[in-house]
């Protein structure tokens, strides 16, 4: 069974992007940073969002992770714009399959709305959250809403010297 890491940045008060789901303000130089992309290659598959996606696909990124098996999760995108990127329509069936390959971890790379969905179907393993020097006030959440608490078990706490602070969890089985 391989692990669904949901591997995000957060700013202190919570929050994966502003109000305008704008992420711009994240600091995007700095040790965090060279950290985060070498990470990125310990995992064998990306899931995101539709809203995740579309992001990257304003600035005409079609393809965000060309090393990693990519799924975009929806139930409203009609067809995918790049042929290594596979449209699912079910993201909780998309994650239980996954998880039940073998293989190198999962990253979930968000947004709040799938991730949250992905908690309350217990199919989360780890948290990976890149808590960032730095308030919102206001925005979206790091998971949306949640059917109930779910307690975490911290694993390991980083500081670099940006600032950031990443943090590993252990999601506990429900
Ligand atoms: N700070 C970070 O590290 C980080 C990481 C990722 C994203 N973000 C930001 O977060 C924002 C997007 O996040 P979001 O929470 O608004 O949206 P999201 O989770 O990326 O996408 C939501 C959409 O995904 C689809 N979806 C979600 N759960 C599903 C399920 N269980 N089955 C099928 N489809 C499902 C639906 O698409 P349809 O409506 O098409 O059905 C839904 O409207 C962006 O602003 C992005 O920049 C930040």
């Amino acid at each position: 069974m391989r692990k669904l890491v949901y591997h995000v940045a957060s700013t202190l008060d919570g929050f994966i992007a502003d109000r305008d789901h704008d992420v711009s303000a994240f600091p995007t130089t700095g040790d965090h940073v060279d950290e985060y992309l070498s990470s990125l290659r310990s995992y064998g598959a990306v899931v995101m969002g539709r809203a995740t996606y579309e992001l990257g696909l304003r600035f005409g990124v079609e393809d965000p992770y060309p090393w990693l098996d990519t799924f975009v999760v929806s139930r409203t995108m009609a067809a995918s714009p790049h042929p290594h990127v596979k449209l699912e329509p079910d993201g909780v069936d998309l994650a239980r399959r996954l998880r039940a390959e073998d293989g190198a971890p999962v990253y979930l790379c968000g947004g709040g709305v799938l991730a949250g969905a992905l908690f309350d179907a217990s199919l989360v393993d780890e948290v990976v959250v890149k808590l960032n020097p730095l308030l919102f006030g206001d925005g979206l959440g790091l998971t949306g809403r949640l059917a109930r608490a779910r307690p975490l078990r911290l694993a390991s706490a980083k500081v670099h010297d940006s600032g950031v602070v990443v943090l590993r969890y252990a999601v506990d089985a429900a």
